[in-house]
């Protein structure tokens, strides 16, 4: 039977991103896909951002494939007003998806793409674990007479469960990232991840480091990293400044999973990018190698997940190259070089 995937184009560059690896997917193999309107084309079709059948869908589908959602049409600062970003904060916590990955690895045709120096980024293969459904994008938050504030909260099953995930991946060392200097979460992190550490994981190397310092770490000494775990919003954060290391934010794909045998969400970790949507502009690549990650992670299908990765490399090489890469290359262009590579 073909695997069912759940796709969700979104908004901005959204649909226009979704299209290219749609039309990947299809040279690749025999799948049924389902659409649905998600974010803010869903808040104008439906008023809300997630409905009901779209988080049953999704919950129901082998894969879900994710392009991004939002924009100026749906910025607020009105409290009570829909807002795309929750449709993709309830569809994690609806799926159950505690754990994204976002890999880094700078490809060497894209060295000079970098703002920073090859000798500094060449070899870097880094892993970033970030806890997606907990933390503060999860707490209580509130607004009342001119005060507001958003709650940051983590259990220590919480914590060993995103731990458990960074060691299991680690080929030689787990850097874990917090602000146990100043936050209780963070020494609730830090004691949770050194004790799961040494009853289960003492082959690998495990070290601590404060959040200030992984930011210039990751610029300064990039090859120092293999997985790097962390919370909800250090880890949206380190992951938008690591997409440097690879020439773009158009480049970075994740996978976000939760317990084994439930269907994963795959999408890149740029955003609906409304300043090109409808220009022709947008890096379809960080969209198909999440696509890639969904074969290899969501469906089991590793020759394929190499081969869309492989087509994508060899386009590079041959010298494509899209606007956010210092390049001409439309959507379009960029995505038909790399299926004629497959
Ligand atoms: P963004 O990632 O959308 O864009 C940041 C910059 O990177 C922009 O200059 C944009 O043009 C560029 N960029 C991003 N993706 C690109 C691509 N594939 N090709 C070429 N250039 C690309 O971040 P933002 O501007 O802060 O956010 C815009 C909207 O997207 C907001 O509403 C935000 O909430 C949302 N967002 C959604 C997701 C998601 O759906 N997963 C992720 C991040 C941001
Ligand atoms: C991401 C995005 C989201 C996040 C937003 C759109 C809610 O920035 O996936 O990195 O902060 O998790
Ligand atoms: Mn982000």
């Amino acid at each position: 039977m073909s695997a069912r995937i759940v796709t969700l184009p979104g908004d901005g560059i959204g649909p226009e991103i979704m299209a290219v690896a749609v039309a990947a997917l299809d040279r690749l193999g025999d799948f049924s896909y389902e659409e649905h309107v998600f974010g803010g084309a869903a808040i104008d079709a439906h008023g809300t951002a997630l409905t009901e059948e779209t988080l049953e869908a999704c919950r129901g589908a082998d894969a879900v494939l994710l392009a991004a959602v939002g924009g100026p049409k749906w910025d607020t600062t009105d409290p009570d007003a829909p807002r795309p970003e929750q449709g993709l904060l309830g569809l994690r916590k609806g799926m159950g998806l505690y754990a994204n990955l976002r890999p880094v690895r700078p490809l060497p045709a894209l060295y000079d793409a970098s703002p920073l120096r090859e000798e500094r980024i060449r070899d870097t293969n880094l892993l970033v674990v970030r806890e997606l459904t907990g933390g503060i994008y999860f707490g209580d938050r509130a607004r009342r007479d001119g005060r507001a504030h958003d709650t940051c909260e983590y259990s220590t099953a919480e914590i060993e469960r995103i731990a458990h995930v960074a060691f299991a991946a680690a080929e030689s060392k787990v850097t874990s990232v917090d602000k146990a200097n100043v936050l209780e979460t963070s020494r609730l992190w830090r004691e949770t991840v050194s004790r799961l550490h040494s009853e289960h994981y003492p082959h690998v190397e495990l070290e601590h480091m404060l959040v200030d310092n992984a930011a210039m770490q990751l610029v300064a000494a990039p090859r120092h990293f293999d997985v790097i775990v962390t919370e909800n919003m250090f880890g949206d954060i380190l992951s938008d400044e690591a997409a440097m290391l690879t020439g773009s934010i158009g480049m970075l794909p994740s996978a976000s999973l939760g317990d084994p045998g439930a269907p994963g969400l795959f999408e890149p970790v740029h955003g609906s990018a409304p300043d090109i949507a409808g220009t022709g502009k947008a890096n379809p690549m960080a969209m198909l190698l999440s696509a890639a990650m969904m074969l290899r992670h969501g469906l089991g299908r590793q020759e394929e997940a190499a081969a869309l990765e492989s087509a994508v490399e060899r386009a590079l090489r041959d010298g494509l190259r899209t606007a956010d890469l210092g390049g001409d290359a439309s959507t379009e262009r960029a995505g038909r070089t790399i299926l004629d590579n497959l």
